[in-house]
């Protein structure tokens, strides 16, 4: 464990019970002081207990696991993934002026043909030039599952008041149900389905997309026609019969969580158009050359990292909330959980030995102001701390809707108030009082009224979730994670913890056919048999 650890362990708990609002007091410029911001987002981490000497001894922390220098390995394509042996250069897809070399190759021609045919064919889509035997398609559907749906289902989400191509509708789940219902409403004739896998192998994506394909086949004479690929493995793309024209590949340097950038990001780019997905990319750059460029302190990505790591490491919080005041960041947190869980959620470091600390958080949320009718009583009066991350925009989309937008900041901002504030016993006692409870009565119902407070947030407020902010917003978290892991000691690029699962399903599924299977548990053979009955 690095010394600073211990360090910040006994800082933290030198701080005993003192108070976010304590920090305040002492420090007029506090909230300035513990904010950073890159162009115009802005992160207010005060409403921490962070203080000047936890920030120094973080800081030191950042540098002692030599971040600035494997900050420039990753964007110089150093293979810093090295459990899979492999560069790590989503930065390349979004800063297409870039020279960036792999194996003495640089790999920037390349992502900038594959990013102009993504562009003509979004554009032949969208205004007609490439059609359905039906015409002029009207519904794009993304079948595709972890990295290769949650980046571009919550762009096209976030993105909806610039979406001006056809319908976009996103198929992972290999529940029949989910794609069952998706097609349900479509014409075979005037959709276009984007099969979206880097390897083209998961069973999920390649049943659905056959699926996919049967039902396109009912009414259209040459289905493969009407399907593009996004994939790494384009020699298993033909073998699907889909035509090399409608074909976007990448590299293996490009993670799967990571990839809303390039390829994959194509029903988005449909979406809202190349213009609108090209300024989604500059966002993300702009993030880049901020998290390149500021020192430590004043680095936002940095920054963010290290309250997390704060949070969860020395103050021993095992979750984080992500609350987005912004419906249409619906499936950020769904996002966010595969990002930070998925790179984070490790038990052996880089070094190949045991994680000396406890492994990343448990991510989670949903958007204000719904989940304050949900989950926040646990937030203000459970007995675990929540850090949660508020973002705000500080302008919607819908100017005759002014009152709506000024009722839902107030409320974000409420809500980091209320954390951090609480209501002690004589608050809640006097009013208890003026409504008319005395006695032991007043004493009972009181105490149900106390909220602790001094509950740690960070709010990150944006001016407006444009194409170029949600960039921002989530290279911002990117780097982030990437930063954590650094410190954690683990390999953010990688994910080996989800394949046991696929390689059971696999052997768990001829039980369910009633077909003998070797090696299964008492209790996984017994369901198996009752699932059977059940069926009938
Ligand atoms: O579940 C693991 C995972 O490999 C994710 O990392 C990835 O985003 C997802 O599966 C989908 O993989 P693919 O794009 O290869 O279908």
């Amino acid at each position: 464990m690095p010394a600073n650890w211990t360090r910040l362990k006994d800082h933290r708990a030198a701080q005993g019970d003192a108070r976010i609002s304590d920090l305040f007091d002492a420090d007029s410029d506090r909230a300035t002081g513990f904010s950073v911001s890159a162009d115009d987002l802005v992160l207010d981490y005060s409403k921490t207990m962070i203080d000047a000497k936890a920030r120094d001894l973080l800081i030191e922390l950042a540098v002692g696991a030599d971040v600035e220098a494997r900050r420039e390995a990753m964007f110089s394509g150093e293979k810093i993934n090295e459990t899979e042996g492999r560069a790590v250069l989503h930065t390349a897809l979004r800063n297409l002026s870039g020279s960036v070399t792999v194996d003495g190759q640089d790999v920037m021609p390349a992502v900038r043909a594959t990013h102009d045919r993504m562009s003509r064919f979004a554009d032949q889509v969208r205004s007609g030039a490439y059609k359905g035997q039906g015409g002029k398609i009207t519904d794009i559907v993304n079948i595709g599952i972890g990295g290769s749906d949650l980046g571009p289902l919550m762009a096209v989400l976030a993105l909806a008041p610039y979406h001006d191509g056809p319908r976009a509708h996103f198929v992972s789940n290999v529940d029949g149900a989910d794609i069952a219902d998706t097609l349900a409403g479509l014409n075979p004739e005037t959709t276009l389905v984007i099969v979206a896998s880097k390897t083209f192998t998961t069973i999920e994506t390649m049943t659905n997309a056959r699926t996919a394909r049967d039902w396109m086949a009912t009414r259209v004479a040459e289905p493969a026609a009407q399907f593009a690929a996004l994939s790494s493995a384009v020699d298993r793309t033909a073998e699907f019969g889909i035509d090399d024209s409608r074909v976007f590949g990448f590299e293996d340097w490009v993670g799967g969580r990571y990839s809303v950038w390039g390829p994959i990001g194509l029903s988005l780019m449909i979406a809202v158009g190349p213009r609108g997905f090209d300024r989604f990319l500059a966002g993300g750059a702009a993030m880049d050359a901020h998290f390149r460029q500021a020192p430590l302190a004043q680095n936002l990505p940095v920054m963010l990292a290290l309250t997390g790591i704060w949070h969860h490491q020395i103050c021993g919080y095992p979750t984080r909330a992500v609350l987005p005041y912004d419906n249409r960041l619906m499936r950020l947190p769904a996002y966010l959980q595969q990002l930070e869980m998925e790179s984070n959620g490790k038990r052996v470091a880089t070094d190949g030995g045991d994680l000396a600390v406890v492994s990343g958080p448990v991510v989670w949320g949903e958007p204000g102001t719904n989940g304050q009718h949900a989950f926040y009583q646990l937030i203000h009066q459970g007995t675990m701390p929540v850090p949660c991350e508020f973002i705000l925009a500080a302008r919607g989309h819908e100017d005759d809707l002014g009152h709506h937008h000024i009722l839902l900041a107030a409320n974000c901002l409420a809500q980091s108030e209320a954390l951090m504030r609480g209501r002690n016993l004589d608050e809640a006692r006097a009013l208890m009082q003026a409504k008319g409870l005395e006695g032991a009565e007043l004493d009972r119902q009181a105490r149900h009224r106390v909220f602790p407070g001094n509950r740690p947030s960070t709010t990150l407020l944006i001016q407006q979730l444009t194409p170029f902010a949600l960039g921002q917003i989530v290279a911002l978290y990117e780097h982030r994670v990437f930063v954590e892991g650094m410190i954690l000691g683990i390999n953010s690029f990688d994910q080996w913890g989800v394949e046991l699962g696929k390689e059971l399903a696999l052997k768990v599924e001829p039980l369910l056919t009633g077909q003998e299977a070797p090696g299964h548990d008492p209790s996984t053979l017994r369901l198996a048999s009752l699932f059977r009955a059940m069926r009938g």
